[in-house]
Protein backbone atom coordinates (compact mmCIF):
# COMPACT_ATOMS: atom_id res chain seq x y z
CA UNK A 1 0.00 0.00 0.00
CA UNK A 2 0.95 3.63 -0.63
CA UNK A 3 1.44 5.80 2.06
CA UNK A 4 3.30 8.83 3.12
CA UNK A 5 6.55 8.61 5.69
CA UNK A 6 8.68 11.10 7.34
CA UNK A 7 12.10 10.32 6.55
CA UNK A 8 13.77 13.48 7.35
CA UNK A 9 11.88 15.97 10.30
CA UNK A 10 12.02 19.24 9.70
CA UNK A 11 11.11 20.59 6.26
CA UNK A 12 8.15 19.39 4.46
CA UNK A 13 10.32 17.92 1.79
CA UNK A 14 11.25 15.14 3.83
CA UNK A 15 8.18 13.30 3.38
CA UNK A 16 8.10 10.91 0.99
CA UNK A 17 5.56 8.18 -0.82
CA UNK A 18 6.38 4.82 0.69
CA UNK A 19 5.33 1.34 -0.84
CA UNK A 20 4.54 -0.83 2.27
CA UNK A 21 3.05 -4.42 3.31
CA UNK A 22 -0.47 -4.07 3.64
CA UNK A 23 -0.68 -3.42 8.12
CA UNK A 24 -2.42 -6.48 9.75
CA UNK A 25 -4.87 -5.46 12.22
CA UNK A 26 -4.25 -6.73 15.90
CA UNK A 27 -6.74 -7.92 18.60
CA UNK A 28 -9.26 -4.96 19.39
CA UNK A 29 -8.52 -3.26 15.90
CA UNK A 30 -9.85 -3.43 12.47
CA UNK A 31 -8.56 -2.61 9.36
CA UNK A 32 -9.49 0.73 7.35
CA UNK A 33 -9.49 1.11 2.99
CA UNK A 34 -8.90 4.97 3.72
CA UNK A 35 -11.08 7.44 1.27
CA UNK A 36 -10.16 10.67 3.29
CA UNK A 37 -7.38 11.61 5.49
CA UNK A 38 -7.39 14.79 7.64
CA UNK A 39 -4.31 17.06 7.76
CA UNK A 40 -3.94 18.25 11.49
CA UNK A 41 -2.29 20.91 13.31
CA UNK A 42 -0.57 18.39 15.12
CA UNK A 43 0.79 16.43 12.63
CA UNK A 44 2.47 19.76 11.06
CA UNK A 45 4.15 19.98 14.43
CA UNK A 46 5.41 16.55 15.35
CA UNK A 47 7.02 16.51 11.22
CA UNK A 48 8.54 20.09 12.33
CA UNK A 49 10.24 18.03 14.73
CA UNK A 50 9.96 20.53 17.85
CA UNK A 51 8.28 18.39 20.07
CA UNK A 52 11.05 16.18 20.44
CA UNK A 53 9.63 13.16 21.68
CA UNK A 54 11.40 10.54 19.85
CA UNK A 55 9.37 9.44 16.86
CA UNK A 56 11.07 7.70 14.66
CA UNK A 57 12.33 8.27 10.81
CA UNK A 58 10.20 6.68 8.35
CA UNK A 59 6.98 7.04 10.92
CA UNK A 60 3.92 7.59 9.08
CA UNK A 61 1.83 11.05 10.12
CA UNK A 62 -2.16 11.32 10.36
CA UNK A 63 -4.09 11.03 13.46
CA UNK A 64 -7.63 10.70 11.38
CA UNK A 65 -9.20 8.95 8.79
CA UNK A 66 -12.71 8.11 7.04
CA UNK A 67 -13.25 5.24 4.98
CA UNK A 68 -14.35 0.94 5.00
CA UNK A 69 -13.39 -1.25 7.48
CA UNK A 70 -12.09 -4.12 5.16
CA UNK A 71 -10.60 -6.36 8.25
CA UNK A 72 -10.93 -7.00 11.35
CA UNK A 73 -8.61 -8.64 14.52
CA UNK A 74 -9.29 -11.42 17.21
CA UNK A 75 -12.41 -9.90 19.69
CA UNK A 76 -13.62 -7.62 16.87
CA UNK A 77 -17.35 -8.62 15.42
CA UNK A 78 -16.96 -9.93 11.52
CA UNK A 79 -19.82 -8.01 11.17
CA UNK A 80 -18.02 -4.78 11.49
CA UNK A 81 -16.62 -5.25 7.52
CA UNK A 82 -18.09 -2.79 5.34
CA UNK A 83 -18.89 -0.50 7.67
CA UNK A 84 -18.03 3.49 6.67
CA UNK A 85 -16.56 5.04 9.68
CA UNK A 86 -14.71 7.90 11.19
CA UNK A 87 -11.08 6.52 12.88
CA UNK A 88 -8.59 8.23 15.39
CA UNK A 89 -5.47 6.73 14.79
CA UNK A 90 -3.48 7.71 17.72
CA UNK A 91 -0.72 10.63 16.83
CA UNK A 92 0.61 8.63 13.67
CA UNK A 93 -0.58 6.16 10.74
CA UNK A 94 -3.18 8.67 8.98
CA UNK A 95 -1.49 9.17 5.99
CA UNK A 96 -1.72 5.52 4.00
CA UNK A 97 -4.02 4.09 1.57
CA UNK A 98 -4.85 1.31 4.45
CA UNK A 99 -5.10 2.18 8.19
CA UNK A 100 -4.86 0.20 11.09
CA UNK A 101 -7.29 1.91 14.43
CA UNK A 102 -8.73 0.82 17.59
CA UNK A 103 -11.98 -0.31 17.35
CA UNK A 104 -13.41 2.14 19.97
CA UNK A 105 -11.65 4.71 18.53
CA UNK A 106 -14.08 4.04 15.02
CA UNK A 107 -17.09 6.16 14.65
CA UNK A 108 -19.63 5.08 12.45
CA UNK A 109 -20.47 7.71 9.56
CA UNK A 110 -23.96 9.55 9.99
CA UNK A 111 -26.03 9.03 6.84
CA UNK A 112 -25.39 11.98 4.74
CA UNK A 113 -21.71 13.04 5.80
CA UNK A 114 -19.36 12.43 3.75
CA UNK A 115 -15.80 11.09 4.29
CA UNK A 116 -14.04 14.70 3.50
CA UNK A 117 -16.45 16.25 6.26
CA UNK A 118 -16.27 13.65 8.47
CA UNK A 119 -12.63 14.04 8.73
CA UNK A 120 -12.74 18.08 9.16
CA UNK A 121 -14.90 18.08 12.12
CA UNK A 122 -14.23 14.51 13.83
CA UNK A 123 -11.64 15.53 15.82
CA UNK A 124 -11.65 19.51 15.64
CA UNK A 125 -15.28 19.46 16.30
CA UNK A 126 -15.06 17.51 19.36
CA UNK A 127 -12.23 19.03 20.77
CA UNK A 128 -14.15 22.03 20.61
CA UNK A 129 -17.35 20.70 22.29
CA UNK A 130 -15.44 19.41 25.33
CA UNK A 131 -13.40 22.44 25.58
CA UNK A 132 -16.95 24.51 25.71
CA UNK A 133 -18.53 22.13 28.26
CA UNK A 134 -15.19 22.09 30.37
CA UNK A 135 -14.98 26.15 30.52
CA UNK A 136 -17.79 25.65 31.55
CA UNK A 137 -19.76 27.88 28.87
CA UNK A 138 -23.38 28.61 29.29
CA UNK A 139 -25.90 30.48 26.97
CA UNK A 140 -25.61 34.19 27.17
CA UNK A 141 -21.79 34.63 27.88
CA UNK A 142 -18.95 36.11 26.53
CA UNK A 143 -16.72 33.96 24.00
CA UNK A 144 -13.36 34.64 22.49
CA UNK A 145 -11.49 31.92 20.34
CA UNK A 146 -8.34 32.56 20.25
CA UNK A 147 -6.71 31.13 16.41
CA UNK A 148 -10.31 30.26 14.90
CA UNK A 149 -9.34 29.86 12.24
CA UNK A 150 -8.03 25.76 11.82
CA UNK A 151 -10.83 23.58 12.03
CA UNK A 152 -10.72 23.35 15.92
CA UNK A 153 -11.73 27.54 16.22
CA UNK A 154 -14.14 27.07 13.12
CA UNK A 155 -15.87 24.42 14.98
CA UNK A 156 -15.80 26.18 18.22
CA UNK A 157 -17.33 29.53 16.90
CA UNK A 158 -20.22 27.53 15.08
CA UNK A 159 -20.94 25.89 18.56
CA UNK A 160 -20.38 28.54 20.65
CA UNK A 161 -22.70 30.96 18.31
CA UNK A 162 -25.71 28.36 17.95
CA UNK A 163 -25.12 27.74 22.34
CA UNK A 164 -26.44 31.10 22.51
CA UNK A 165 -23.35 33.26 23.14
CA UNK A 166 -23.84 37.01 23.50
CA UNK A 167 -20.69 37.58 21.90
CA UNK A 168 -18.13 35.37 20.12
CA UNK A 169 -14.94 37.06 19.05
CA UNK A 170 -12.25 35.46 17.39
CA UNK A 171 -8.77 36.50 16.84
CA UNK A 172 -7.29 35.83 13.16
CA UNK A 173 -4.56 37.41 11.16
CA UNK A 174 -6.40 39.26 8.25
CA UNK A 175 -9.81 40.87 7.47
CA UNK A 176 -10.45 38.48 4.83
CA UNK A 177 -10.41 35.58 7.27
CA UNK A 178 -12.40 37.54 9.83
CA UNK A 179 -15.42 37.77 7.10
CA UNK A 180 -14.89 34.16 6.87
CA UNK A 181 -15.36 34.01 10.38
CA UNK A 182 -18.15 36.72 10.52
CA UNK A 183 -19.98 34.49 8.15
CA UNK A 184 -19.67 31.11 10.69
CA UNK A 185 -21.07 33.13 13.56
CA UNK A 186 -18.66 35.64 14.81
CA UNK A 187 -19.68 38.60 15.79
CA UNK A 188 -16.45 40.30 17.12
CA UNK A 189 -13.04 39.85 14.81
CA UNK A 190 -9.69 41.22 16.50
CA UNK A 191 -6.12 40.73 15.14
CA UNK A 192 -3.68 38.11 16.86
CA UNK A 193 -3.13 40.30 19.81
CA UNK A 194 -6.59 40.47 20.71
CA UNK A 195 -7.03 44.47 19.56
CA UNK A 196 -10.16 44.74 17.13
CA UNK A 197 -11.66 47.95 15.53
CA UNK A 198 -12.48 50.76 17.10
CA UNK A 199 -9.95 50.33 19.94
CA UNK A 200 -12.68 48.35 22.23
CA UNK A 201 -11.18 46.06 24.87
CA UNK A 202 -13.61 43.86 25.99
CA UNK A 203 -13.10 41.16 28.76
CA UNK A 204 -14.89 37.39 28.00
CA UNK A 205 -16.56 34.61 30.03
CA UNK A 206 -14.73 32.01 28.32
CA UNK A 207 -11.79 31.88 26.03
CA UNK A 208 -10.95 28.91 24.31
CA UNK A 209 -7.02 28.96 23.46
CA UNK A 210 -5.58 27.02 20.53
CA UNK A 211 -2.87 29.48 20.29
CA UNK A 212 -0.84 29.22 23.20
CA UNK A 213 2.84 30.93 23.19
CA UNK A 214 4.01 33.94 24.81
CA UNK A 215 0.98 36.09 24.62
CA UNK A 216 -0.95 33.83 27.22
CA UNK A 217 -0.73 36.10 30.12
CA UNK A 218 -2.04 39.28 28.22
CA UNK A 219 -5.14 37.09 27.16
CA UNK A 220 -5.79 36.19 31.24
CA UNK A 221 -6.46 39.81 31.40
CA UNK A 222 -8.72 39.72 29.44
CA UNK A 223 -10.92 37.50 31.45
CA UNK A 224 -14.15 38.92 32.88
CA UNK A 225 -14.53 38.67 36.87
CA UNK A 226 -15.18 34.48 37.17
CA UNK A 227 -14.02 33.90 33.67
CA UNK A 228 -12.47 30.75 32.27
CA UNK A 229 -9.88 29.81 30.02
CA UNK A 230 -9.28 26.78 28.34
CA UNK A 231 -6.06 25.71 26.55
CA UNK A 232 -6.49 23.19 23.97
CA UNK A 233 -3.83 23.77 21.66
CA UNK A 234 -0.02 25.21 21.36
CA UNK A 235 0.15 26.19 17.88
CA UNK A 236 2.67 29.63 18.91
CA UNK A 237 4.81 26.96 21.59
CA UNK A 238 3.93 26.45 25.54
CA UNK A 239 2.97 29.77 27.66
CA UNK A 240 5.64 31.30 29.39
CA UNK A 241 6.60 29.00 32.60
CA UNK A 242 5.68 32.11 34.93
CA UNK A 243 2.29 32.03 33.25
CA UNK A 244 0.04 31.35 36.22
CA UNK A 245 1.56 34.90 38.13
CA UNK A 246 -1.49 36.78 36.27
CA UNK A 247 -3.90 34.97 37.97
CA UNK A 248 -2.56 35.40 41.15
CA UNK A 249 -2.47 39.53 40.39
CA UNK A 250 -6.17 39.01 39.87
CA UNK A 251 -7.10 37.08 42.82
CA UNK A 252 -10.11 38.80 43.53
CA UNK A 253 -11.51 38.18 39.79
CA UNK A 254 -11.56 34.40 40.84
CA UNK A 255 -10.49 33.49 37.24
CA UNK A 256 -9.83 30.11 36.37
CA UNK A 257 -7.12 28.18 33.31
CA UNK A 258 -7.76 24.68 32.34
CA UNK A 259 -6.00 22.76 29.91
CA UNK A 260 -8.26 20.09 28.00
CA UNK A 261 -7.13 17.14 26.18
CA UNK A 262 -9.52 14.99 24.30
CA UNK A 263 -7.68 11.94 25.20
CA UNK A 264 -8.49 12.55 29.20
CA UNK A 265 -12.11 11.63 27.50
CA UNK A 266 -13.49 7.81 27.22
CA UNK A 267 -13.39 6.63 23.84
CA UNK A 268 -17.21 5.68 24.10
CA UNK A 269 -17.95 9.23 25.40
CA UNK A 270 -15.71 10.96 22.69
CA UNK A 271 -17.50 8.44 20.13
CA UNK A 272 -21.04 9.57 20.88
CA UNK A 273 -20.27 13.42 20.90
CA UNK A 274 -18.84 12.63 18.13
CA UNK A 275 -22.20 10.69 16.59
CA UNK A 276 -24.06 13.77 17.76
CA UNK A 277 -21.38 16.33 15.49
CA UNK A 278 -21.53 14.19 12.58
CA UNK A 279 -25.80 14.29 12.68
CA UNK A 280 -25.64 18.04 13.22
CA UNK A 281 -23.54 18.31 10.35
CA UNK A 282 -25.54 16.17 7.91
CA UNK A 283 -28.19 18.33 9.27
CA UNK A 284 -26.08 20.98 7.55
CA UNK A 285 -25.83 23.05 11.29
CA UNK A 286 -22.38 22.90 11.83
CA UNK A 287 -20.23 23.79 8.21
CA UNK A 288 -17.35 22.25 8.16
CA UNK A 289 -14.30 24.42 5.93
CA UNK A 290 -12.24 22.64 3.43
CA UNK A 291 -9.37 24.51 2.77
CA UNK A 292 -8.38 21.71 0.23
CA UNK A 293 -8.39 18.19 -1.43
CA UNK A 294 -5.62 17.34 -2.45
CA UNK A 295 -4.11 13.69 -3.56
CA UNK A 296 -2.10 11.71 -0.80
CA UNK A 297 1.28 11.96 -2.78
CA UNK A 298 0.94 15.59 -2.44
CA UNK A 299 1.21 15.63 1.66
CA UNK A 300 4.47 17.56 1.49
CA UNK A 301 2.58 20.65 -0.57
CA UNK A 302 -0.22 20.22 2.53
CA UNK A 303 2.55 20.92 4.85
CA UNK A 304 4.18 23.23 2.93
CA UNK A 305 0.74 25.39 3.02
CA UNK A 306 0.28 24.46 6.71
CA UNK A 307 3.76 26.19 7.66
CA UNK A 308 2.71 29.27 5.52
CA UNK A 309 0.03 29.64 7.44
CA UNK A 310 -2.65 30.32 4.35
CA UNK A 311 -4.89 27.06 5.50
CA UNK A 312 -8.08 28.34 6.72
CA UNK A 313 -10.03 25.16 8.04
CA UNK A 314 -8.76 21.63 6.64
CA UNK A 315 -6.58 20.05 4.59
CA UNK A 316 -7.52 16.84 2.96
CA UNK A 317 -5.73 13.99 1.58
CA UNK A 318 -7.32 11.40 -0.76
CA UNK A 319 -5.58 7.94 -1.49
N1 LIG B 1 -6.75 19.45 23.12
C1 LIG B 1 -6.90 18.44 22.28
O1 LIG B 1 -7.49 17.40 22.57
C2 LIG B 1 -6.33 18.60 20.89
C3 LIG B 1 -6.67 17.69 19.87
C4 LIG B 1 -6.13 17.90 18.59
C5 LIG B 1 -5.25 18.95 18.36
N2 LIG B 1 -4.92 19.78 19.39
C6 LIG B 1 -4.01 20.91 19.21
O2 LIG B 1 -4.69 21.94 18.51
C7 LIG B 1 -3.74 22.64 17.70
C8 LIG B 1 -4.16 22.58 16.25
O3 LIG B 1 -5.49 23.04 16.09
P1 LIG B 1 -5.99 23.55 14.67
O4 LIG B 1 -5.63 22.52 13.64
O5 LIG B 1 -7.39 23.99 14.79
O6 LIG B 1 -5.08 24.82 14.55
P2 LIG B 1 -4.21 25.40 13.34
O7 LIG B 1 -5.02 25.40 12.11
O8 LIG B 1 -2.88 24.74 13.34
O9 LIG B 1 -4.02 26.89 13.89
C9 LIG B 1 -5.14 27.69 14.24
C10 LIG B 1 -4.90 29.13 13.86
O10 LIG B 1 -3.99 29.74 14.77
C11 LIG B 1 -3.44 30.89 14.14
N3 LIG B 1 -2.00 30.90 14.40
C12 LIG B 1 -1.06 30.09 13.88
N4 LIG B 1 0.15 30.39 14.37
C13 LIG B 1 -0.04 31.43 15.21
C14 LIG B 1 0.85 32.21 16.03
N5 LIG B 1 2.18 31.98 16.04
N6 LIG B 1 0.30 33.18 16.79
C15 LIG B 1 -1.03 33.43 16.79
N7 LIG B 1 -1.91 32.73 16.01
C16 LIG B 1 -1.41 31.75 15.25
C17 LIG B 1 -3.74 30.77 12.65
O11 LIG B 1 -4.81 31.64 12.30
P3 LIG B 1 -4.60 33.15 11.82
O12 LIG B 1 -3.47 33.18 10.84
O13 LIG B 1 -5.92 33.50 11.23
O14 LIG B 1 -4.28 33.93 13.07
C18 LIG B 1 -4.24 29.33 12.51
O15 LIG B 1 -5.17 29.16 11.48
C19 LIG B 1 -2.39 21.99 17.92
O16 LIG B 1 -1.69 22.69 18.95
C20 LIG B 1 -2.78 20.59 18.39
O17 LIG B 1 -1.77 19.98 19.16
C21 LIG B 1 -5.46 19.64 20.63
Amino acid sequence: MRAIAIQEFGDPGGMAVVDLPAPEPGAGQVLIETEAIGVGGVDAVIRRGTLGSGYPRGMIPGSEVAGTIIGVGAGVAPSWIGQHVWAFTGTAGGYGELVVAEAVDVTPLSAGLSPVDAVTIGSAATVARFALARAPFASGESVLIRGAAGSIGIAAVELAARGGASVVAVTTSSAERGRRLAALGATDVLDRSGNGSGGIVRRFDVIVDIVGGDAVPTFIDRLAPNGRMVLVGAVAGFPPADFGMRLLQSFQESRSVATFSLASIAPSTRSSARTQLFEATARRELHPVVHAIMPLERAAEAHRLMDEGTVFGRIVLTP
